[in-house]
């Protein structure tokens, strides 16, 4: 049976206020039409019927289409350039303006946060970290993380940074305090100015080239000049003079 994909993105729009116009066709049908199969809808509008009625059907929507999977320190050697980066960027700019777009648990925007804290690096206010779901959001306020979520934290970063209570690794309130958590929907609402690093990474894969585009665009735009754009590993730019962007290292630009 085909199902009514223009019906159910009105729907969405409507009544979940999220904009799928934007994210790559195929990929997100298949991954409706999966999530739908698991609530036992058969079509688009029994499953909305679903979604409404049932938070849980809702929430699992949710987590679906945003794909929440995210790492402290993702892709390690990556980020050990980038911490190379940051380094270079604070000499120049000693108080730095960051933002961590498409942040999920806050894993990313804390990593930041405990390099930062290491290397003694200043900051203008907190690390911006927004994302579309709100309860990511919660979760990544809250600042605690199972074992498996840490694998790519140091020993030392873990007795520094984490205090263990009951299985679970708490964040300490110096790094949590250094992040701001926000609602951000990155087609959907405006950027920022005046950043001297972005992160956004592993999410504008789900989109259209031509959203994707615009949104190197738009986070260029949101760049000083001299300031990072930083990117997930299977996001390389191909033509980032376009954007008025250099590479400086696989998956790292800089704002010319
Ligand atoms: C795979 S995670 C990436 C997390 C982190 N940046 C990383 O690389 O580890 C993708 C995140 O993008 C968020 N997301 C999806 N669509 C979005 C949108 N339109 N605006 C903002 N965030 C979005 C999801 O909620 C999810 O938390």
């Amino acid at each position: 049976m085909k199902l009514n994909y223009d019906y159910f993105y009105d729907w969405t729009k409507a009544n979940l206020n999220i904009n799928l116009d934007g994210y790559k066709e195929k990929q997100l049908q298949r991954r409706i039409a999966s999530v739908m199969k698991n609530a036992g809808a058969v079509t688009l509008e029994d499953y909305s019927r679903k979604i409404q009625k049932d938070p849980a059907v809702k929430q699992q929507f949710l987590d679906y289409i945003t794909i929440n999977v995210t790492d402290f320190f993702r892709n390690q050697d990556i980020f050990e350039e980038f911490e190379k980066q940051m380094l270079v960027l604070s000499a120049e700019f000693p108080a730095m303006k960051i933002w961590s777009a498409a942040c999920s648990t806050g894993a990313e925007a804390y990593s930041m946060a405990m390099i930062l804290d290491k290397h003694k690096m200043r900051t203008s206010d907190k690390i911006l970290a927004t994302d579309i779901d709100d309860t990511i959001l919660k979760r990544a306020k809250l600042g605690v993380y199972k074992t498996h979520e840490m694998k790519n934290v140091s020993a030392t970063d873990r007795n520094s940074y984490f205090e263990e209570k009951e299985g679970n690794y708490h964040l300490k309130s110096n790094i949590k305090n250094n992040v701001q958590f926000k609602k951000h929907d990155l087609i959907a609402d405006k950027f920022g100015k005046g950043f001297h690093i972005i992160v956004c990474r592993n999410v504008t894969i789900y989109f259209k080239n031509e959203v994707k585009e615009e949104l190197y665009q738009k986070f260029s735009d949101s760049l000083v000049p001299g300031g990072l754009f930083f990117t997930g590993a299977t996001e390389a730019i191909y033509s980032p003079e376009v954007y008025g962007l250099k590479k400086v290292s696989a998956f790292i630009y800089e704002k010319m």
